[in-house]
């Protein structure tokens, strides 16, 4: 289970601001539904327009959005939107007392729904963002189709965060977290970002017994994917392995759910980076 403090649970459980302002000044939307997590967030100015008298969110998504949301509504109400525009993600995460890093790319939703609203409030180009919204199109090489992530907008958590590995790119933004073929392209921009060449092909794997293939399998599976999953409300069993192939069915919210296919995909990643990179996994009716 995620360690999130008791601010975050606080906010998921009694989260602020929820709803929408019929008129709104400003609104920001990012995310989609098929990438697990939306946000829209809707803000509503003085007469001067200048300073913020309202905030409010609708969000789809786990319950570190909704508090990072929540968060969000509460830390702008009363600023101007400059000194709205210079919140970052991580004064996002502060004031909850800190997330999980792999929760932080709810922190950074907030962000970006918050730079999107103000920014095209304000007549200007739609900023570098990852994900699909709304508002202007897409700038940039997309690096993560999965996700529909640009380099530009990886570049900039990267930068912001001071991220040094692919793990924690897909912990702040999602990108590398379902197929995994972009991996390799964040690698490159991570370092670029740090003045690095790009690192060099990882050593080859030692050849694992297939008792010992199993045995990591299963402790990959109970250690690290069911704990993810158990934060968003689903769940998966392991049904059978033979040879690489790993057989998985969902349960909980997992089974039947949109975004089943990615989250296959984020096993396969996460099985391929701890065991072996020739598993292959199928999902199941278990
Ligand atoms: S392309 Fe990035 S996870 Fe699939």
């Amino acid at each position: 289970m995620w360690d999130y403090t008791d601010k975050v649970k606080e906010h998921f459980l009694n989260p602020r601001n929820v709803g929408d302002i019929p008129d709104a000044d400003a609104v920001g939307e990012v995310g989609s539904l098929a990438c697990g997590d939306a946000l829209k967030l809707f803000i509503k100015l003085d007469d001067a327009k200048e300073r913020i008298i309202n905030a409010t969110f609708q969000t789809f998504g786990c319950g570190s959005a909704i508090a990072s949301s929540s968060a969000l509504t509460e830390m702008i109400k009363g600023k101007t939107l400059d000194e709205a525009l210079a919140v970052t993600n991580q004064e996002i995460a502060d004031y909850l007392g800190g997330l999980p890093e792999e929760k932080m790319h709810c922190s950074v939703m907030g962000q970006e729904a918050l730079e999107l609203a103000i920014v095209t409030y304000r007549g200007g180009p739609a900023p570098v963002h990852g994900h699909d919204h709304s508002h202007g199109e897409q700038e940039g090489e997309v690096v993560c189709k999965c996700f529909g992530l640009t380099d530009g907008f990886l570049r900039k958590v990267i930068e912001q965060n001071r991220l040094h590995t692919a793990e924690q790119v897909t912990h702040f933004t999602k990108a590398g977290g379902a197929c995994g073929g972009c991996i390799p392209r964040i690698k490159d921009i991570i370092a670029q970002v740090l003045g690095e060449q790009p690192a060099v092909p990882p050593k080859k794997q030692e050849k694992l017994t297939n008792l010992r293939k199993m045995q990591l399998i299963q402790e990959v599976l109970e250690n690290e994917v069911r704990p993810q999953l158990w934060a968003d409300g689903g769940d998966l069993e392991l049904v059978d392995i033979a040879g690489s192939i790993v057989q998985i069915a969902f349960r909980k919210a997992c089974a039947g759910c949109h975004s089943s296919g990615h989250t296959a995909k984020f096993v396969e990643q996460k099985l391929r980076d701890m065991v072996s990179s020739d598993i292959v996994v199928e999902e199941v009716e278990g």
